[in-house]
């Protein structure tokens, strides 16, 4: 299981593709196209935001009910995979709620509405889809395919959207019912055939004994229940979650991966304690082309915060971390790290409930020497760690400690490639 230990934007694309390798089947539990996951095989790059980066590896791949499904987005991914060659094995669960136009015209009315309080949303309708989810208005995959059971609740949903965008919100866009109806039935004509119960596939091939590899979105600071409410994302990106939002259960899960970029970023809103707005910042996020995959909004940079890492650590039960980027920060000396919180004479090692709390929390560095600007990391990556520069060993030894589980893999640049194995 992948999971994001930060603010989402780790590189769990790269790494779902790199481990995919050895994975019989890969599927995603959470997120919707809100997610950009960038994959880079032999110089070219591959952008997914809803079918699993596993797909490159020609394995079959799953889109679990606790994803939100946006037809049109989905489309187009692959409608391109099939172009440049892939034949994708897709299959959807028949309980995978399904974004509508509406609920991203509703995801930019509501964050005008909430002024300060929006979180900088991606625009994809995630919030308004996962509400209507909870509250039981929602349209699930299944659905699709009964003509007559989706216009009972489109005529409901619909009505509903047409009186929040405009009553509400004060929006001036109509709504066409009927057109929403058929799109949704020519969407569920074009993908009939890949839908299924994802939970009895997965259970199946886990019960054959075959190797399953989960692919998060986001990150466990943008969790619903755990991460900086309310500047995250709407769905469960936790360990936890990926049980419910596959449905399987916790005692099939043997390995939880946490996924941890060298350095923090950000894209959207609330506090980074450990954010640089400074050359810094701005030289970590031109070399490490920080800027969003699904919006290309510039990425908020910073230092690395061990305090979401270790957060992380215990929510998800993280049993090994995966520390990509670490060649971006070549060439920077001393580097920081972030080891715990101060507000005024009080000392703060989580992630506070209190947002008030979290907006006061200075951070406390400690300080490490950095390695030179010209690592030769093609060299690094076939002679294997060792050859790492002492400085990096030393960076990735106190992260190790710090965090309290070992760490798996390196990544040194966005090629699959570029990867190196410390255990399996
Ligand atoms: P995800 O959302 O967690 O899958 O991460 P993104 O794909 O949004 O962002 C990670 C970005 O970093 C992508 O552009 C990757 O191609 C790139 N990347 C991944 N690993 C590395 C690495 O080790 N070094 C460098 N320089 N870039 C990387
Ligand atoms: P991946 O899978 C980084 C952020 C948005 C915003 C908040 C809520 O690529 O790591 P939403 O559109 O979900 O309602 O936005 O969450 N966000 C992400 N930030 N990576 C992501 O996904 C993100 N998905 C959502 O910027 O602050
Ligand atoms: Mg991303």
């Amino acid at each position: 299981m992948i999971v994001g230990t930060q603010w989402g934007d780790e590189a769990k694309g790269k790494i779902t593709d790199f481990l995919a390798e050895k994975a019989d089947r890969v599927v995603r539990y959470n997120g919707g196209a809100n997610a950009g996951h960038t994959v880079v095989v032999n110089g070219k790059k591959y952008k997914f935001h809803l079918v699993p980066s596993g797909v490159l590896r020609g394995k079959p791949v799953y889109i679990g009910n606790g994803v939100v499904l946006d037809p049109e987005v989905l489309t187009e991914e692959l409608e391109t995979l099939k172009a440049e060659g892939f034949k994708p094995d897709l299959h959807i669960s028949d309980r995978t709620h399904v974004v509508f136009k509406f609920h991203k015209i509703l995801d930019g009315l509501q964050e005008k509405f909430k002024g300060n309080l929006r979180a900088g949303t991606t625009k994809r309708g995630i919030g308004p889809t996962y509400s209507d989810k909870a509250a039981r208005f929602g349209i699930r995959v299944a659905d699709l395919l009964e003509e007559k059971v989706l216009k009972w609740k489109m005529d409901v949903l619909v009505d509903l959207a047409q009186k929040l965008i405009s009553q509400v919100y004060e929006g001036d866009v109509l709504l066409d019912k009927q057109q929403i109806i058929d799109d949704a039935l020519h969407f569920g004509q074009t993908i009939a055939d890949c839908v299924c119960d994802v939970s009895a596939e997965i259970n199946d091939a886990l019960d054959r004994g075959e190797t399953v590899l989960f692919e998060g979105a986001q990150g466990t600071l943008l969790d619903i229940d755990h991460g900086v409410y309310p500047y995250g994302s709407s769905s469960s990106t936790v360990a936890g979650g990926a049980c419910t939002g596959v449905g399987v259960g916790p005692t099939k899960i043997d390995k939880v991966i946490g996924v941890t970029k060298a350095y923090t970023s950000r894209v959207g809103t609330g506090p980074v304690p450990t954010e640089l707005t400074d050359e810094i910042g701005d030289k970590i996020r031109n070399v490490g082309d920080e800027y969003g995959t699904t919006t290309g909004r510039p990425r908020r940079c910073g230092w690395l915060d061990l305090v979401p890492v270790k957060y992380s650590v215990r929510l998800n039960g993280v049993s090994q971390l995966v520390v990509t980027k670490l060649d971006v920060l070549s060439g920077i000396n001393p580097l920081k790290i972030c080891i715990r919180y101060r507000v005024g004479e009080k000392t703060v090692d989580t992630i506070p409930a209190n947002l008030g709390l979290f907006e006061l929390c200075e951070p406390v560095y400690e300080e490490l020497e950095g390695w030179p600007e010209n690592v030769d990391w093609r060299k690094v990556v076939s002679k294997g760690y060792d050859a790492l520069p002492e400085q990096a060993k030393i960076y990735l030894e106190r992260i190790e400690e710090l965090a309290g589980v070992p760490i798996s893999l390196v990544s040194v640049g966005p090629e699959r490639r570029e990867t190196i194995v410390i255990n399996d």
